[in-house]
């Protein structure tokens, strides 16, 4: 069976964007590969952030992703901390980068802009590590959005240079892109989870929902209820095509265009919409929050089951970089 590995960081609570432009999509590779679902917290410690909420994150990550439908019984879901062969496998990976490739990477640039007064080697190294997290397991495809594909461009790139200095043993990952592509936040400006008002949770209820989609943000030239709007540049409208039914994306398209309907007759429609996809997640999700020792009991199943492929891996990577030293054994 093929293999998949992808990741989330738990830098905040998970929220539709994360379901939409990741998790829904893993949903349905699980029958065809072998599935590693990463979470990857070595990444999150790259910015600052806060030593008790990193655990919740945790937490949460590994709830949202069984409560969305990822299936232990199927998929390896796994804690990158725990399992140290990816930390070791980055420095390996580390000597044969060239600093150069790391620097153009578009969100390198970015942060580097961002955290320019404390801008730390892990900034810098985060592709490196994510290259370390694919061919740890070989994965031969890995699920992104489309922010991801420098990343993964880079990962290939490192394969190359390694199978070309040492010899082949890794395959060069493919992508996978996410259906969802990139969500944006409701302020219809930057990617859902930038901010905390800019988020749809997956536990949000109803009222919740309604509360945040009834102030986001639509087409900028739609002023007064009577003037007519154009669907494409309204952020809302990119969600009624992921959550709505065709019949509903014509008669919100055609209303908004005529104005027939107004900003808040569509929200309604998206809003109703959202609520019901996410109620079955929603209730899992409060289950699984209250049963820590299930969680408890998946990911340490998961730590074992990815240790096991990663010391495999790591043997074949000593033999090849020459640090199986004879004189020891
Ligand atoms: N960089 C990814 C993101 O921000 C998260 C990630 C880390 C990842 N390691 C990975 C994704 C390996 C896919 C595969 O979304």
């Amino acid at each position: 069976m093929k293999r998949i590995f992808s990741g989330i960081k738990p830098s905040g609570r998970l929220h539709i964007g994360n379901y939409l432009g990741a998790i829904k999509n893993w949903l349905t590779l699980q029958d065809e590969y072998q599935c590693v679902w990463g979470i990857v917290d070595y990444h999150a410690i790259t910015v600052p952030y806060d030593l008790i909420e990193l655990e919740e994150r945790v937490i949460d990550c590994a709830a949202s992703y069984i409560a969305a439908g990822l299936d232990p019984e199927k998929s390896i879901l796994m804690l990158q901390s725990q399992v140290k062969e990816h930390t070791e496998l980055t420095w390996i990976l580390n000597t044969i980068t060239p600093i150069p490739w790391l620097e153009r990477v578009p969100t390198f640039k970015d942060k580097a802009k961002q955290f320019s007064a404390s801008l730390n080697m892990g900034l810098l190294d985060y592709p490196v590590l994510m290259a370390a997290d694919i061919i740890l397991y070989k994965a031969d495809a890995v699920p992104v959005g489309e922010d991801q594909l420098p990343h993964l461009e880079l990962t290939r790139k490192i394969v190359r240079r390694f199978n070309s200095t040492f010899g082949q043993i890794f395959p060069e990952p493919k992508s996978i892109i996410s259906s969802g592509a990139l969500i944006k936040g409701l302020d219809g400006k930057s990617k859902m989870g930038k901010s905390l008002e800019n988020c749809i949770y997956l536990d949000e209820t109803p009222e919740e929902i309604w509360k945040k989609l009834s102030t986001a943000v639509t087409d900028p030239q739609r002023i007064r209820r009577n003037d007519i709007g154009n669907p494409e540049v309204c952020n809302l409208f990119s969600l009624h095509k992921l959550f709505s039914t065709k019949d509903q994306i014509n008669y919100v398209n055609n209303g908004c265009k005529t104005a027939d309907i107004g900003c808040l007759d569509c929200k309604r429609i998206l809003s109703d919409n959202i609520s019901n996809e996410l109620a079955p997640i929603r209730e899992n999700l409060i289950k699984l929050k209250n049963n820590n020792d299930y969680l408890r009991d998946v990911l340490n199943e998961g730590i074992k089951k990815s240790k096991e492929i990663a010391r495999q891996t790591m043997y074949e990577v000593y033999d090849k970089i020459g640090v199986t030293y004879k004189f020891l054994k």
